[in-house]
C-alpha cells in the first residue's frame, strides 16, 4: 500500500509517500526546517503543510524522537516538555485530517532496515543505532521490535551516554574521527556486554560517512552502516503505519 512517511527531526521534518510492499520512495522527498519551538501546534503545522504538498488524504506513518506508547508521547529529551502526556497521534490526526500512526524515530529506522535495508533476511539480536542530534536504538530479536528501549541514555563516563558520543557531540566538541569512532566505540561495547547482539546497524545522516569514522571503533559484534541512510525514518514510519492499518482494519461481514 502506499502511505506518507514523515520524519520528526531535531533539526528536519521530511515527508515522502512510500510504498510500503517494496521500501521504495514513490516521491521526492521534502525537507522543512524543525520549528525553533517544536512544541505540538507548530510541529502540527509542519506536518500539515506536509500533507498539503502532497494533496494527500491516505493514511500516515510519522516518526517521533522520544518514547510513544499507542500514539502517545512519553519522553522528549530533544525537543521541548510540552510534548510528554500528549496524544501525538490525536494531534497530528486533527491537523492533518488523515489517520495517523506515530512510533518511535530509532524503532522506524531499525524496522526499515529490518524489512528492506542492512538487516533483510536476518534473523537474531540486530540492534540499529542512530547517531545525530541524540542516540537512538531500536532492539528487533528475528524481526520482532522491542519498542522504546531508549538505550541512548544508557550512563556513560558518569552522564547520559548521548551526551558522550552523539553526531552532535562530534560537532558540538569539534572531534577528529578517530577521537568519536573511539568514543562510539566505547557506546556500543557497553551495548555488547548488556545484550549480545549480532549485528549492530549504525544510522543517522553520518551513517553516509561511515567509511571516515568506522576503522576507529573497535567492538567484536559484526558492524555494517544503515542502508536506507536518511529514508530509513520515512520507510520505517510507513511499514509501521500499514501494518497498523493491517491490523486493525474492520474485518469484512460474510
Ligand atoms: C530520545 C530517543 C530518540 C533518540 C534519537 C533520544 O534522546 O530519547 O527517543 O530515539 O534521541 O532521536
Amino acid at each position: 500500500m502506499k502511505v506518507l512517511g514523515i520524519d520528526i527531526g531535531g533539526t528536519g521534518i521530511k515527508g515522502a509517500v512510500v510504498d510500503t510492499k517494496r521500501g521504495v520512495l514513490k516521491t521526492d522527498r521534502v525537507r522543512l526546517l524543525t520549528p525553533e519551538h517544536p512544541d505540538p501546534a507548530n510541529v502540527s503545522s509542519v506536518l500539515a503543510t506536509i500533507v498539503r504538498h502532497f494533496d494527500w488524504d491516505g493514511p500516515v506513518g510519522c516518526t517521533f524522537p522520544g518514547v510513544t506508547k499507542d500514539g502517545a508521547i512519553h519522553t522528549a529529551a530533544n525537543l521541548v516538555p510540552e510534548w510528554i502526556g500528549q496524544d501525538a497521534a490525536a494531534t497530528f490526526g486533527r491537523a492533518t485530517g488523515c489517520p495517523v500512526t506515530v512510533l518511535n524515530d530509532a524503532d522506524a529506522a531499525g524496522l526499515a532496515e529490518t524489512a528492506f535495508g542492512a538487516a533483510a533476511a536476518r534473523g537474531g539480536l540486530v540492534i540499529t543505532v542512530t547517531l545525530g542530534t541524540g542516540i537512538g536504538t531500536a532492539v528487533l530479536h528475528d524481526g520482532v521490535l522491542v519498542p522504546n528501549t531508549e538505550l541512548g541514555h544508557l550512563p556513560l563516563h558518569g552522564g547520559d551516554a548521548e551526551k558522550y558520543a552523539s553526531e552532535l557531540v562530534r560537532e558540538r566538541e569539534n572531534l577528529d574521527y578517530p577521537t568519536w569512532g573511539g568514543r562510539v566505540g566505547e557506546y556500543l561495547r557497553l551495548l555488547e556486554d548488556l545484550l549480545w547482539p549480532d549485528l549492530f546497524i549504525i544510522g543517522g545522516g553520518i551513517s553516509k560517512r561511515a567509511d571516515r569514522f568506522f576503522p576507529y571503533i573497535e567492538c567484536r559484534t559484526e558492524m555494517v552502516a544503515a542502508r536506507l541512510l536518511n529514508q530509513a525514518g520515512i520507510v520505517g514510519a510507513a511499514l509501521a503505519a500499514a501494518q497498523h492499518h493491517a491490523k486493525h482494519k474492520p474485518k469484512r461481514s460474510k
